[in-house]
């Protein structure tokens, strides 16, 4: 039963209630009867919407742990993945902060060239909830950033590090940029998702981007806003779409897309891993941050290198589907101290397209 229908059935039960009251017995019979009706019909919305508890990696029930991992403050576990040349040589260390729907494996792939040249320790994690990190019910805009920093400070990273961010997690950028701008070397995001109700969009610009969507989109983004305690449900219903980016559907994809598509065949030994503690922790958790209420806006930042100590990119492909470029566009003209690089043929998918890689990370590192 949907809960149109049972609030429906609740509702003709206490109008029947009304116009039938031969004697006050069964009047009280009828009242009696409504009211279970309504207790019953409440608590199977509840247990409908309720998301199952997660299957924590390393519990009796859980998934198994494979992967290197630190322990946080709180107690949660992050998993990681480390490469490039040994930290205690290298010149530049950078993290990179995986998209929606991924995991540690999926950070852009710097060729070894690149790696060695510069001398860089490559550092990609799991976000909480994704692959073998655990799941965090308190997670918010900012904690991301702590974590953030306590992994670098627990890998000994030193006191600076550049932060690289694709998609969802160049959205979380911004947030290294609030919350510990101190620790950052120099910043990437990559088609960085936008959130439509950050202060400082003109109404008609967010308005005209939110309407780009799929109208599937629209509900599901604006559904984990509006009504975040409802998002397991909306995503989980068969007979009405949820988000078409947890479906992955085709048509999310610019032409430059689908070529590079091929190449994510390359994620088929560890896709099972990323949604395996539930799809709630992982997917639905950052739907509702990423498109929640954020306690400050990107385009309130203040230029974190005003002497130029280290530089900030931001790349979006003109031709991107799933993000529509205009927010960043907009976003960077209001912080003239980002390089904005738009690339006009590109989709979202760009910074896996042949050799991207390692254009990104040689501006990152060698302009000021
Ligand atoms: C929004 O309105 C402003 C001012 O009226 C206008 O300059 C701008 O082009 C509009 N933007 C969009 C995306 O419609």
């Amino acid at each position: 039963m949907t809960v149109a229908t049972k609030k429906v059935s609740a509702a003709s039960a206490r109008a029947h209630t009304r116009k039938h009251t031969p004697s006050s017995s069964s009047s009280g019979t009828f009242k009696k009867l409504s009211l279970v009706l309504l207790v019953a019909s409440a608590a199977l919305t509840y247990q409908a919407i309720q998301p199952p508890p997660p299957r924590i990696c390393g519990s009796p029930n859980g998934p198994p742990i494979a992967s290197t991992r630190i322990k946080l403050k709180d107690g949660r576990h992050l998993a990681y993945l480390e490469s490039g040349v040994p930290k205690e040589q290298a010149k530049h260390k950078i993290i990179f902060i995986h998209g929606f729907d991924s995991c540690r494996y999926d950070a852009m792939q710097i060729s070894s060239q690149v790696l060695e040249e510069f001398g860089i320790y490559y550092l990609s994690f799991d976000r909480p909830g994704y692959g073998e990190s655990d799941p965090h019910p308190k997670k918010s805009a900012k904690s991301i950033a702590f974590d953030i920093e306590e992994l670098a400070d627990q890998l000994g990273l030193g006191p600076k590090f550049y932060v690289v961010g694709f998609s969802m997690g160049g959205e979380i950028v911004w947030s290294c940029l609030k919350y510990i701008p101190h620790r950052l070397a120099g910043a990437a995001l990559l088609a960085p998702v936008a959130n439509y109700w950050w202060d400082g969009f003109p109404s008609n610009l967010s308005k005209e981007a939110y309407n780009q969507q799929l109208p599937q989109d629209k509900w599901a983004v604006g559904v984990a806003h509006y009504a975040p305690w409802l998002t397991y449900w909306w995503n989980t219903r068969k007979w009405f779409p949820g988000s078409s980016v947890i479906a992955v559907r085709f048509d999310i994809f610019s032409d430059e897309d689908k070529k590079i598509l091929p190449k994510l065949a390359a994620r088929g030994p560890y896709m099972a891993q990323i949604r395996q503690q539930g799809e709630f922790e992982s997917l639905h958790r950052d739907m509702m941050v990423g498109f929640g209420s954020w306690d400050f806006s990107p385009m309130n930042l203040t230029n974190p290198f005003p002497n130029n100590e280290g530089s900030i990119h931001l790349w979006h492909g003109a031709r991107d589907l799933i993000v529509p470029v205009s927010l960043s566009r907009y976003i960077c003209e209001k912080l003239p101290w980002v390089h904005y690089h738009e690339l006009p043929t590109a989709g979202h998918m760009f910074p896996a397209a042949d050799g991207m890689a390692d254009v990104i990370v040689k501006e990152l590192l060698t302009k000021d």
